[in-house]
């Protein structure tokens, strides 16, 4: 590869020795493309059922696929319904590795665009409650907008720079996942883009952001609680020495292991060999970092009792969806479904907090699409399904009228495919309005 900068190429030879020229030879093997069920939705096995895909597993992860490039899984009506998320391979991992256990309080510290706090919220299982930010507001648009796709009822989305937190947020949380802003060594095959940004840079850029950012992390880990710290490079000075760093202003922090798969190699020195390091020459995905932590240990038993909460509006009383450990909050005209925090959120920066529900118009309840999209079908019983080849489900999410005559309902329906709820629309004398958000349109 002759666009990697001599820099990058010298360190590389020193770091792999040997396996050097197997690392430059994988830059002519083509990239790979990963699928994750969502299962929140749909289990592996009824995905695997009804897939339209060509897939194979990922080694590292039960709910992981491979895809092919003839595969367009991007344009699927299934992609809308949220029944996966499209995302590299071994970017699957850190999520998969963070231990989550039911009603956990969960953050992860720099979310956007969402791909791992998605797998965090499938662990948790709307139980508990998912704090992802991200100090990027623009880039917050797409988490937003996954969160809502994959139907999380349990979580808030806030754009802040990680150290605006730690006032609020001390001891606070079960498992942080930090995946760090990084050189993105690892991704320079499938983004030859990145390497400019490296050229630019430098190698001693990210550091000493990242280890702050973990340092401000360890402070809101409760005692006992694990850690993810991962990044998308292979430079040391931003994988080993970042975890030195902490390990040794923290001595209460130890590594964990992590199972290894075949190909995966461990961390490079005696403190992080039981990180794991992914090349792209040994396995079957991008580069990437991985450690798992622990802060001291746990003393104090979690609550794990479940506790269903009901809602006041009619509309929302007349679904089955089960709500559990939170509040039903109006704010202006808009209803929300929140996870209990007991924190005075106030002076952060919040873009999502809880579940949608609708809003009030005209003192009139008008369900949102992230209601929509966080209910299942057995949970609404005013249903239009469509088949996966009725066109009608493509002009459903081209935002046109449709005619459903044929489907004998009447107000507010929850339009879906092959069973998997889309959105709203209102029928009257058997023709939809759609209600499905212009900003969801199918492209
Ligand atoms: C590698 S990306 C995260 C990818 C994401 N975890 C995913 O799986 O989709 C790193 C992110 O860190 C964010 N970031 C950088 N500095 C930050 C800070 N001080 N606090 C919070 N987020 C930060 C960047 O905006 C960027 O979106």
């Amino acid at each position: 590869m002759n666009t990697l900068p001599d820099l990058y190429k010298q360190n590389m030879e020193h770091q792999l020795k040997d396996d050097y020229q197997n690392y430059l030879a994988c830059f002519d093997n083509p990239r790979v493309y990963g699928l994750r069920v969502n299962t929140l939705k749909i289990s592996v096995k009824d995905f695997l059922a009804i897939n339209p895909f060509n897939l194979t597993p990922i080694p590292w992860t039960k709910d992981g696929f491979y895809y092919t490039d003839k595969d367009q899984p991007s344009k699927h009506p299934y992609y809308y319904a949220g029944l996966y998320y499209l995302q590299e391979p071994s970017a699957m991992l850190p999520a998969e590795v963070l231990p989550i256990e039911e009603n956990d309080i969960v953050l992860d510290a720099c979310a956007a665009p969402g791909g791992k706090s998605t797998k965090l919220a499938c662990k948790l299982n709307n139980t508990g409650s998912l704090f992802s930010n991200d100090i990027s507001v623009s880039r917050c648009q797409a988490l937003l907008k996954n969160i809502e796709n994959f139907g999380i009822k349990n979580s808030y989305v806030i754009s802040n720079n990680i150290n605006r937190l730690v006032d609020y947020f001390p001891n606070y949380f079960d498992k942080i996942l930090i995946d760090a802003p990084c050189s993105g060594e690892g991704m320079f095959r499938k983004e030859p883009s990145l390497i400019k940004s490296w050229t630019e840079k430098g190698n001693e850029y990210y550091a000493p952001i990242q280890k702050q950012i973990l340092d401000d992390a360890i402070k809101m880990l409760k005692d006992g609680g694990k850690l993810v710290y991962s990044t998308c490079t292979f430079s040391e000075k931003e994988d080993e020495e970042v975890i030195e760093y902490i390990l040794d202003k923290y001595p209460s922090l130890k590594v964990l292991p992590i199972n290894m798969c075949q190909g995966f190699t461990n961390g490079l020195t005696a403190n992080t060999k039981n990180c794991v390091r992914l090349y792209p020459h040994k396995i079957k995905g991008e580069g990437h970092f991985v450690c798992l932590l622990q802060k001291g240990v746990c003393n104090k038993p979690k609550e794990t009792s479940k506790q269903i909460v009901q809602c006041k509006e009619p509309f929302i009383q007349q679904t089955k969806m089960v709500f559990n450990k939170g509040k039903f909050v109006q704010r202006d005209n808009r209803l929300y479904f929140e996870p209990n925090v007991n924190v005075d959120l106030k002076g952060l920066r919040i873009l999502r907090s809880g579940l949608l529900l609708g809003e009030y118009k005209h003192d009139k309840f008008e369900p949102s699409i992230s209601l929509a999209l966080a209910l299942k079908k057995e949970e609404y019983n005013n249903i239009i399904n469509f088949n996966l080849d009725d066109l009608r489900v493509y002009k459903y999410l081209k935002c046109e009228t449709l005619d459903v005559k044929d489907k004998h309902v009447e107000g507010y329906v929850l339009v879906c495919v092959d069973n998997y709820p889309l959105g709203f629309g209102l029928v009257k004398k058997g023709i939809l309005k759609n209600k499905y958000p212009a900003n969801y349109r199918y492209q």
